[in-house]
């Protein structure tokens, strides 16, 4: 198409004002798209854009690569923010972006995002402002990056009910566990490994103790359940404690280790267990809902999966997304969760969504919160277990194991036994190793079953406990 007729297509003239806050990765891409392909944009849009502005620290750094004129670079976002009709926030954290935001949309700019960490601890104020101030706020950008992902929820299957996601939504820490399970690097090498090829951060707690991909779960369960659900309600496990031995276990059992964003709908009959608990490592009880009225289960650890499950062949740093709904059934969204042009294009096409409602009118879907389920506690989750003990090698071993799984009700599904060579410390005693995989059952009752059975004397160790997903 030519530039003639790009013109010929426009419904409005004046330029739509972008402001972008932040020039990084994200920001620097951003930048160059919409500058490389204004043209086109123009056209898609119905009138051209002109990016007003770019809020940076040093605005004297050469930035030549962006395509955006050197005057524009600024240290004054709060200026910024006041004459422009779209804001792009890719600055990232809570303050200043929070305040930044509510300042733009104050002043009648729509806002797309890519903050995840900012929606979820913060988000419910900041829809408000939106819908207070009558502008978008669109954040494709914050989960699985270039995966078009929040639209098919909030829009696409909007008609239909979610009955679960499961989703790889943290590219280092799959990175990670990909090396662990295909070269037996131990979790500090492989680390290291994602360091080196920048996926992961010089300090990478974020990525590997699960904040990040709690941070997306909390979104991806708000739009999925109409429900308002933050960080602090997602239960959180990272990977730092998978072992070389817990690998091991899942390729022995078909398996492979990752870490999965959950977020499902227990229904009112499989409520699970009313004794709750297991909330050791992060959020996830603040609402807790009673079993008879069941509600969503929200949490982030690291599970086996079978290799034959679509998720499991997500390898090195790419993010999948799993969704199970009442209607359509299985979908499956792949692609690339980081990277400064992947996430550019998830910007660009919010960019695009609010700069057309600007000429025609309107607003995009807002928060629906309608649904408003209790979101359950981990020790209510429904799930699985795989079990691996040490134990001693003599009569009534196997029963006593047994019985421990039968007083907390939860039923066995397989168990393999195979002889170990005896300890060197007790070369008298027999030894062997019990692996045990569960049916479903409520994470307060295998993680009790778990600690009755490390409090047995005949279990010398429990070598392995990861949880089961993806049936
Ligand atoms: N650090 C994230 C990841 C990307 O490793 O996937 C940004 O959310």
């Amino acid at each position: 198409m030519s530039q003639t007729d790009r013109t010929v297509k426009q419904t409005r003239t004046r330029p739509l004002r972008i402001a972008l806050l932040g020039c990084g990765v994200v920001g620097t891409a951003v930048a160059r798209l919409l500058t490389d392909n204004a043209g086109d944009l123009t056209a898609r849009i119905g009138c051209p854009l002109e990016i007003v502005g770019v809020a940076v620290r040093r605005p004297d750094k050469n930035r030549s690569e962006t395509g955006v004129d050197a005057s524009l670079f600024t240290t004054d976002a709060e200026e910024l923010v006041t004459r422009a009709d779209v804001v792009i926030e890719v600055i990232g954290g809570i303050e200043p972006a929070r305040s930044l935001i509510l300042a733009a949309m104050k002043h009648g700019a729509s806002v797309v995002t890519a903050n995840k960490a900012l929606l979820a601890e913060d988000g419910p104020r900041l829809y408000q402002a939106a819908q207070e101030c009558d502008v978008d706020l669109y954040y494709e950008a914050s989960v699985a990056g270039a995966i078009p992902l929040l639209r098919p929820l909030r829009e696409s299957l909007v008609g239909d009910d979610v009955r679960r996601i499961l989703g790889i939504v943290n590219g280092t820490t799959n990175y990670v566990l990909d090396k662990m399970d295909t070269t037996g690097a131990g979790f500090g090498d492989a680390v290291e490994q994602a360091q080196a090829l920048g996926y992961a951060e010089a300090d990478p707690t974020a990525d590997v103790e699960g904040f990040d991909a709690a941070a997306k779960a909390a979104i991806l369960a708000s739009l999925a359940f109409h429900t308002r659900v933050g960080a602090k309600d997602v239960y959180r496990e990272g990977i730092t404690d998978v072992s070389a031995a817990d690998i091991r276990a899942a390729r022995e059992m078909d398996c492979v280790v990752k870490l999965l964003a959950i977020c499902e709908r227990i229904p009112s009959s499989g409520g699970g267990d009313s004794k709750g608990g297991g909330d050791s490592k992060g959020g996830g009880d603040s609402k807790a809902g009673n079993d008879s009225a069941g509600g969503i289960s929200v949490r982030v650890h690291p599970a086996m999966i079978p290799r034959t499950h679509p998720l499991a062949g997500v390898r090195e740093a790419f993010n999948a997304v799993f969704v199970e709904a009442e209607s359509a059934g299985q979908l499956m969204f792949y692609g690339q969760g980081a990277g400064g042009d992947p996430t550019a294009s998830a910007i660009l096409g919010d960019v695009v969504a609010v700069a057309r409602h600007k000429v025609v009118g309107g607003r995009g879907p807002g928060e629906s919160t309608y649904q408003e389920l209790p979101i359950l506690s981990m020790g209510q989750a429904m799930t699985r277990y795989h079990i691996s003990l040490d134990v001693a090698d003599r009569p009534g071993v196997l029963a006593q194991v047994a019985l421990a799984f039968a007083e907390h009700n939860v039923s066995i599904e397989t168990v393999r036994q195979q002889l170990l060579s005896p300890d060197p410390d007790s070369p008298d005693e027999g030894r062997a190793s019990l692996v045990v995989v569960t049916h479903t059952a409520s994470d307060a009752a295998l993680s009790a079953t778990v600690d009755a059975l490390a409090a047995l004397s005949t279990v010398r160790a429990v070598t392995s406990v990861m949880r089961v997903e993806g049936e």
